[in-house]
C-alpha cells in the first residue's frame, strides 16, 4: 500500500490540491469552459447509472485485470494526456509517468506538456504520445517520429479542439505558458508560498529557467517562449481525414483518435485505419454544450464493438465509474483530473495514491456486484 496521505478518495486529493495551488493554476486544472454544463453533465450522467448487484456468489477472488492493445494490465485504466503538469508540480510529467509505471497503468504524454518526450520516457512503463498538430506540420511530424523512436506505443490524436476553447478564467487569472509575471498572477502566487518555493522556485534554482511548452526543438522553444514564432503554435482547424491518413502512414504503432462523440465519427475512425478511439468530451473543457461522454458511449460501442479499442474519459472519479464504463462496453477508462489532483497533492506519491484508490474501489465495487471478472460485468449489471 502506498502512503494514504490521509486521503480516502479522489475528492480528498482534490481538496488537498485546491489548497496547495495558486488560484489561477487550480482553475486551469479544475475548470471546464464557459458555464461548465458539459463538466456537470459528465458527472450527472455517471451518477444516474445505477447498479443491480447479484448476491449468493463467492467473491473471494476478484480479477480486475484486462488487456489494452493485447497487453495485460491490472486494471482497464490509463492516464489521459494533460498539459502543463509542470506548473502543478516540479517536473510533474515525470511524476505522473513514474507513478503510472509503478502501478502498470499506461501513461499518455501530452503535446502540451512541460517536458520533452526524452525526459519522460525513462520513467518507464507503457507510454503513449498525444498529438495536437502545430501550425508547422513538419514540426508535428518530427515530434511524432521522435515519439515513435523513443518507444511510445500509441499515438493519440486529439480531434475535439479544432479551435482554442473558451477558458475565460485563464484571461481573468493572468496565466499562460510560459508563466509571465503580471499584476493578476503575482499576488496569487505570493499567497501560496509552498507552491512558489516547491514549484516555481525549484525551476529557477535547479533548472535555471521556467518551464515552457515542450516537444519542440530547442531553438523553437526559445522563440515560442517569446511568442515570436507563430509557426510553433497549435493549429487544428484544418485537421481532416487527409491529415489523419497522413498520420496513419507515418505512425507504425497503434493510432487512437481522441474526442469522438458520434457513432459515425467512430465508424470513420475505423475506416481510416485507427486502432482505437477515446469517447470523450475533453472533461468538459472543449464544447460546453456537448453530450456527456458516458451518454455517447453505448451507440458508439454498438457501431464499432470488437473492431476498435474503445476508451472512455470525462468525469471519472471513482472505481464505480470504471465499472459503469465497462458495463456499457468501454474497453478501458482514462483519467485526467483524478491523476492531477494526486499530483498537486503530493507529486508522485499523490498520483500513486489516486491510482491505488481507483483500483481498490473497482475491486470492491465488483465484489459488491457479485462480478468476479469483467466477463461478469455487462449492461445487465446496470439493470439494462
Ligand atoms: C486535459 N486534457 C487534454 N487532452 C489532450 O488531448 N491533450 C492535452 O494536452 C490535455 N490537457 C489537459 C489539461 C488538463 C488540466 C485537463 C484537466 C485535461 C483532457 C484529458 O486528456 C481528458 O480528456 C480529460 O481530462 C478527461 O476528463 P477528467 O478525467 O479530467 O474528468
Amino acid at each position: 500500500m502506498t502512503a494514504t496521505l490521509d486521503c480516502w478518495n479522489i475528492a480528498d486529493l482534490r481538496e488537498r490540491a485546491r489548497r496547495r495551488l495558486p488560484r489561477g493554476i487550480w482553475e486551469y486544472l479544475e475548470r471546464g469552459v464557459e458555464d461548465e454544463h458539459g463538466m456537470a453533465r459528465n458527472r450527472a450522467a455517471l451518477d444516474a447509472l445505477t447498479f443491480v448487484p447479484r448476491v449468493m456468489r463467492r467473491v473471494e477472488a476478484i480479477d480486475t485485470s484486462a488487456s489494452i492493445f493485447g497487453k495485460p494490465v491490472p486494471l482497464p485504466l490509463a492516464i489521459a494526456p494533460t498539459g502543463a503538469a509542470g506548473l502543478i508540480w516540479h517536473k510533474g510529467d515525470v511524476h505522473l509517468a513514474r507513478a503510472a509505471a509503478a502501478a502498470a497503468v499506461p501513461f499518455t504524454i501530452s503535446s502540451a506538456g512541460t517536458m520533452d518526450i526524452e525526459e519522460i520516457v525513462p520513467a518507464g512503463g507503457t507510454q503513449w504520445f498525444q498529438l495536437y498538430l502545430w501550425r508547422d506540420k513538419d514540426l508535428s511530424y518530427d515530434v511524432v517520429r521522435r515519439a515513435h523512436l523513443l518507444g511510445c506505443e500509441a499515438l493519440f490524436v486529439t480531434l475535439d479542439l479544432p479551435v482554442i476553447p473558451n477558458r475565460e478564467y485563464l484571461h481573468r487569472n493572468g496565466y499562460g505558458m510560459p508563466i509571465k509575471a503580471n499584476r493578476r498572477n503575482v499576488p496569487d502566487m505570493l499567497l501560496h508560498p509552498r507552491w512558489l518555493a516547491g514549484v516555481l522556485g525549484r525551476y529557477l534554482l535547479e533548472d535555471g529557467r521556467l518551464p515552457t511548452q515542450a516537444n519542440l526543438p530547442a531553438h523553437l522553444k526559445h522563440s515560442v517562449a517569446r511568442g515570436a514564432k507563430p509557426g510553433a503554435h497549435f493549429k487544428q482547424d484544418d485537421l481532416d481525414e487527409d491529415a489523419l491518413r497522413h498520420l496513419r502512414d507515418l505512425w507504425p504503432g497503434k493510432l487512437v483518435l481522441k474526442g469522438i462523440l458520434h457513432p459515425d465519427d467512430a465508424r470513420r475512425a475505423l475506416a481510416l485505419g485507427a486502432d482505437g478511439i477515446v469517447v470523450s468530451n475533453h472533461g468538459g473543457r472543449a464544447l460546453d454544450g456537448s453530450i456527456a461522454a458516458i451518454d455517447a458511449l453505448p451507440a458508439i460501442v454498438e457501431a464499432v464493438t470488437g473492431k476498435l479499442t474503445v476508451f472512455l474519459d470525462s468525469g471519472v472519479r471513482r472505481g464505480s465509474d470504471i465499472v459503469k464504463a465497462r458495463a456499457l462496453g468501454a474497453d478501458a477508462v482514462m483519467v485526467g483530473r483524478a491523476a492531477l489532483y494526486g499530483l498537486a497533492a503530493a507529486g508522485e506519491a499523490g498520483v500513486a495514491r489516486a491510482l491505488e484508490l481507483l483500483a481498490e474501489e473497482t475491486r470492491r465495487t465488483m465484489a459488491m456486484l457479485g462480478a468476479r471478472n469483467w466477463d461478469e460485468v455487462s449492461r445487465a449489471t446496470l439493470g439494462l
